[in-house]
């Protein structure tokens, strides 16, 4: 299990996912063997659990429902991709992760946190080695949400909403120095990217 396990996590409407895909591009070309996956999903069943999520319906789901996907998803989304690709010694950088949980189910949605720790506990048997937040102004968030002209059904907060996302994401941040590290995801994508090439330098070398 020699490889690495980076997370990238926060608010919508940070730019992570085209930042986290740049940012694979680049270790690529540096010659890093990398695994780039995202939660929900990352697996082929991990994807169909995602794509029932996401799917709008007439009925909302209940949030132990909501919660029992997340986690089917990440069990399957750890055995069938994570973990295998640790093993081949490979960089896993994963777009959204159990941080995602505690947020959206957990402190925004009202889910029992033990429970979630327990599923936690009982489906990532290991953890990221860091997790990169990437933080913005809720304002910035909201255009460049506006500007992409796509919405699912959890993107769909309100500003009010977001700012609670935006804090409990903060909270999780400084939690702990040494698992997480705060970015300026308002700053150019260009910049966001070097910003993470040499965080992940420095953590391969730590
Ligand atoms: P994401 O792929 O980041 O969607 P987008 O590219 O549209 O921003 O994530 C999809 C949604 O899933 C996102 O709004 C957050 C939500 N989510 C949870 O609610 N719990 C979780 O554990 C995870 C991983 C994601």
């Amino acid at each position: 299990m020699n490889g690495k396990f980076f997370v990238f996590d926060g608010m919508d409407g940070a730019g992570k996912s085209t930042a986290v895909q740049a940012l694979a591009q680049q270790l690529t070309q540096r010659g890093h063997r990398v695994c780039l996956t995202r939660e929900p999903g990352g697996s082929p069943l991990a994807e169909e659990i995602r794509a029932c999520m996401l799917k709008d319906r007439e009925t909302a789901m209940s949030m132990e429902t909501e919660v029992l996907l997340v986690f089917a998803a990440r069990a399957a989304h750890m055995r069938d991709t994570i973990l295998p690709a640790l093993a081949r010694g490979e960089l896993v950088l994963c777009d959204r992760f159990t941080d995602s949980s505690l947020v959206y189910q957990g402190a925004l949605g009202g889910a029992d946190v033990n429970w979630l720790q327990d599923l936690i506990r009982r489906t990532v048997p290991r953890p990221p080695d860091q997790t990169f937040i990437l933080d913005l102004p809720v304002e910035t968030a909201v255009a460049r949400m506006q500007g992409r002209g796509m919405e699912n059904r959890f993107d769909r907060a309100g500003r009010s909403q977001l700012e609670k996302i935006r804090q409990h994401f903060l909270i999780r941040a400084q939690s702990s120095a040494r698992l997480y590290q705060l970015l300026d995801a308002a700053q150019s994508p260009e910049q966001l990217v070097s910003q993470l090439v040499q965080a992940i330098d420095r953590a391969l070398k730590a």
